[in-house]
């Protein structure tokens, strides 16, 4: 009798659970109608007379210690169920990660969105591009420097990575036939020693507007229209002569200075003005080799880097920055579009 409290204390001693209908289990075990303890009660009457009151005593303690278990360890199991379904909604939310988009794709977009509202369309062509579509249709002459190899990466004799994306537009003029109104945002590459003013390579969005009586001031007008929507309306342009193989006459467009709006800083070197982009109106050979009629079309061209016009919305004057991915700068766009 002895044995068996002493077998059925140890029993209890080991128990445990946090499962409330397993602790609940063992109270029917022990201390129910039928459990273990509560029959122990029911021998008593035959012990021995001389150790009733040891045996009553032992008893006692067995019953007290398995219910004190039993409530310790149905207090636990209620805590914590408890604790896995309140939600607090008074805590701080948990901050989530959420990617941001690249200042260049964010620069693209807007370009991108600015001239749509004017009825242009976006192409896009290879970056490993053939010498005809990157420079001879262009009205590259053989000996041009910009062939070099100093200037470009060349796979093999006849292909190399694209130095611009007017690449994409003798392709357009190839296989479309007048109007032609599109733009072409595409990466492009350069032989450059990488610094914070030159890289290897860049992105550019190119333009180019094909019709009949295409003027120079149509041309003026437009990119007077997208300076304006880019930098705000107070931006000023103006036109400076400049010389490209595929444009004639060709220029070099400047915006008013979007730091000190023209009044004369260090960004601007004093001059008031920033140079943006190069245009001009299309050559009559580029036209010809491209099998439309220089007689009856005429029109133009435009192409600038999206890194410059990031530089001066966003104050950035590296251009490395641009391509390291350091999310301590990527994370600065987070409040742009
Ligand atoms: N393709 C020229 C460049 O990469 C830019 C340009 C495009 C200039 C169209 C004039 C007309 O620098």
């Amino acid at each position: 009798m002895f044995d068996q409290i002493d077998i059925i204390q140890q029993e209890v001693n080991q128990f445990s659970s946090k499962e409330l209908s397993e602790i609940e289990n063992f109270r029917i075990a022990y201390l129910g109608k039928k459990g273990k303890i509560t029959l122990l009660f029911q021998s008593f009457r035959e012990v021995p007379v001389e150790h009733k009151k040891e045996f009553g005593q032992k008893l006692n303690i067995l019953k007290n210690s398995a219910s004190e278990k039993v409530n310790i360890l149905k207090a636990e199991a209620v805590k914590s169920a408890n604790k896995k379904s309140v939600i607090d909604y008074s805590l701080t939310a948990q901050p989530t990660n959420l990617g941001t988009r690249h200042p260049i794709s964010i620069i693209k977009e807007q370009i991108i969105n600015i001239f749509s509202q004017i009825g242009f369309s976006v192409s896009e062509g290879p970056e490993i591009e053939d010498d005809w579509h990157n420079f001879t249709a262009l009205n590259f002459p053989e000996e041009h420097p910009a062939r070099d190899m100093q200037d470009t990466f060349f796979i093999n004799k006849e292909m190399a990575l694209r130095t611009h994306t007017s690449s994409v537009q003798v392709r357009v003029m190839e296989n479309e036939k007048p109007p032609i109104r599109t733009i072409s945002p595409g990466r492009v590459y350069r032989n450059e020693a990488i610094s914070a003013r030159a890289h290897c390579f860049f992105h550019q969005v190119e333009g180019l507007y094909i019709d009949k009586d295409v003027s120079f001031a149509d041309m003026k007008q437009t990119l007077l229209f997208f300076t304006k929507a880019m930098f705000g309306e107070h931006a000023k342009i103006r036109l400076r002569p400049s010389y490209f193989p595929f444009t004639e006459p060709s220029a070099e467009l400047d915006v008013s200075c979007t730091i000190c709006k023209g009044k004369g800083c260090n960004v601007c070197k004093y001059s008031g003005w920033l140079e943006i982009m190069g245009c001009g109106m299309v050559d009559p050979n580029v036209l010809e080799n491209c099998n439309i009629d220089p007689k009856t079309y005429s029109g133009y061209a435009f192409g600038m880097g999206i890194e410059r016009i990031a530089q001066l919305k966003y104050e950035v004057n590296d251009l490395r920055l641009y391509s390291e991915n350091d999310l301590r700068f990527l994370r600065q766009f987070k409040s742009a579009y």
